[in-house]
């Protein structure tokens, strides 16, 4: 329990990928004038140093973030992101990354609000220190999925949701369908989206088939297939579930994780962008 650290993979093409989609998501939020709420369940230390022992043991970055940070014919719709990396790189080295709190701060606005939690207690500490002094940004030292009874709804009844679990327990797929229907129940018009690794077939059928059966309408489904020949030896690809995406998001990340794929994996990867459950 907790074993997980993030700075081993910060970067790598699963973290493309959400972040990627995640600032997609921040910038529709952020086209109405009204203040929205960020409420990341599962932080992170919010920014990572890609030169740390940790990042540099496995270089899982080299096969997501560096493949792509500098290609000149990245698609528009990857800038909010790919602004913000090479924001943080201005040497034109690639030394530090941003995490989902890391960016979700450089895009929110003046009167937009951060809650973050984060339970390893040395990660908490960091995440912490990286946020401190800034306005309107809560580090809440609690079990994410108690920050959405806690925390939903926001006060301001705008906002999105990031449930970004670390895989690291059996029976995360089941704890994730009841964490969206919850937060359905407790913030219906929100914007939630879940991250989650792709597994063996018949698992990710019995994921789809509970979503569908939620109760919970409005969730799209977004995969990225990198490795789909290698399910068994390593993370052969990712997905990310939006309940309540903005108005054609669903047109933009088909393109986007077109051009990722091709990208990040030009022989074997591939891309999936589905209603799961429509309107
Ligand atoms: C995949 S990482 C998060 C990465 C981050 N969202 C980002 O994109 O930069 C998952 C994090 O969740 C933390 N964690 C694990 N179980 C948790 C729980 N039940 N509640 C809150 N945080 C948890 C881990 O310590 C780890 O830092």
């Amino acid at each position: 329990m907790l074993a997980y650290r993030h700075q081993f993979h910060a970067g790598n093409f699963a973290d493309v990928m959400k972040h990627a989609l995640l600032a997609r998501l921040l910038v529709a939020l952020g086209r109405k004038p009204a203040p929205y709420c960020y409420v990341d369940t599962h932080a992170g230390i919010g920014r990572y140093d890609l030169r740390h022992e940790w990042s540099q043991k496995n270089a899982e970055h080299e096969a997501g973030v560096a493949l792509v940070w500098q290609r000149a014919d990245a698609p528009p719709d990857l800038a909010p992101w790919l602004d913000i990396v090479r924001d943080m790189n201005p040497e034109g080295r690639l030394e530090h990354y941003p995490g989902s709190p890391e960016i979700a701060q450089r895009l929110r606005r003046a009167g937009d609000r951060m809650v973050l939690s984060e339970l390893n207690p040395a990660d908490q500490a960091t995440l912490k220190a990286n946020m401190a002094g800034l306005r309107g940004v809560s580090v809440v030292a609690q079990d994410g999925y108690k920050t959405l009874s806690s925390h939903l709804p926001p006060s301001e009844r705008r906002g999105l949701v990031l449930l970004d679990s670390s895989f690291d327990r059996a029976g995360e797929f089941t704890r994730l369908v009841q964490a969206v229907r919850l937060a359905h129940e407790r913030f219906a018009t929100g914007v939630m989206a879940v991250w989650y690794p792709l597994m063996d077939p018949s698992a990710m059928r019995r994921f789809e088939r509970s979503l569908h059966e939620c109760g919970v309408r409005r969730i799209l489904l977004l995969e990225l297939s990198v490795h789909p020949e290698d399910w068994r030896a390593s993370l052969r690809g990712s997905g990310l579930i939006v309940v309540n995406p903005p108005y054609g998001f669903d047109r933009e990340a088909r393109g986007l994780l077109a051009w990722l794929a091709e990208a990040l994996a030009p022989q074997a990867g591939s891309s999936r962008v589905q209603w799961l459950v429509p309107e």
